[in-house]
């Protein structure tokens, strides 16, 4: 049994992670989505919701399943036998700052990091940018699934009914 890890912020998930998540389980016969801290980040939602609206995305997909990690993600793989970890780049400037994290990874546990191209019909996708559309009042319903759409309409007091 081949074992990977997505890792992520998550906050919130949208269908470009969905569709890493699917292509990294078509390749390893099971996935665990890791939801991490990042300390450069300011979160919309708290850990706890992340790993919530994660595992509604994510339900309909088997051999899949949603841990919050509280703690160096490179130990957690080397805990759980991961055999890779498995991230999505959109374009030059995710390859900048992955590479630096998947470097450090493989120096901390020997772990190797697999990448796989953002779909481009999802490469406008990126949590930030969905947050501030949603603040916005625009529409998302076609950039993170139905769940994660009604979370960011209550978290940002944007009704779905007003999006434009
Ligand atoms: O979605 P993000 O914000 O790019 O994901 C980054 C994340 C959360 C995977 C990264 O910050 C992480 O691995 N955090 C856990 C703590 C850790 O292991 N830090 C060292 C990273 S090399």
């Amino acid at each position: 049994m081949s074992l990977a890890v997505c890792p992520g912020s998550f906050d919130p998930i949208t269908y470009g992670h969905v569709d890493v998540v699917r292509r990294a389980r078509a390749m390893f016969d099971e996935v665990v989505v890791v939801v991490a801290h990042n300390p450069a980040k300011r979160y919309l939602f708290d850990a706890e919701q992340r790993v919530a609206l994660a595992r509604a995305a994510l339900a309909d997909l088997p051999g899949v399943r949603v841990e919050l990690v509280d703690g160096l993600l490179a130990r957690y793989c080397a805990d759980v036998g991961a055999v890779a970890i498995v991230k999505g780049l959109r374009g030059a400037a995710d390859f900048d700052s992955e590479q630096a994290m998947a470097l450090m990874n493989r120096h901390l546990v020997g772990i190797e990091t697999v990448f796989v191209m953002g779909d481009p019909t999802l490469g406008h996708i990126a949590s930030s940018m969905v947050k501030d559309v949603a603040g916005h009042g625009g529409p998302i319903d076609d950039l993170v699934p139905p769940a994660v759409a009604a979370a960011l309409h209550q978290a940002l007091s944007t009704p779905a009914g007003e999006q434009r």
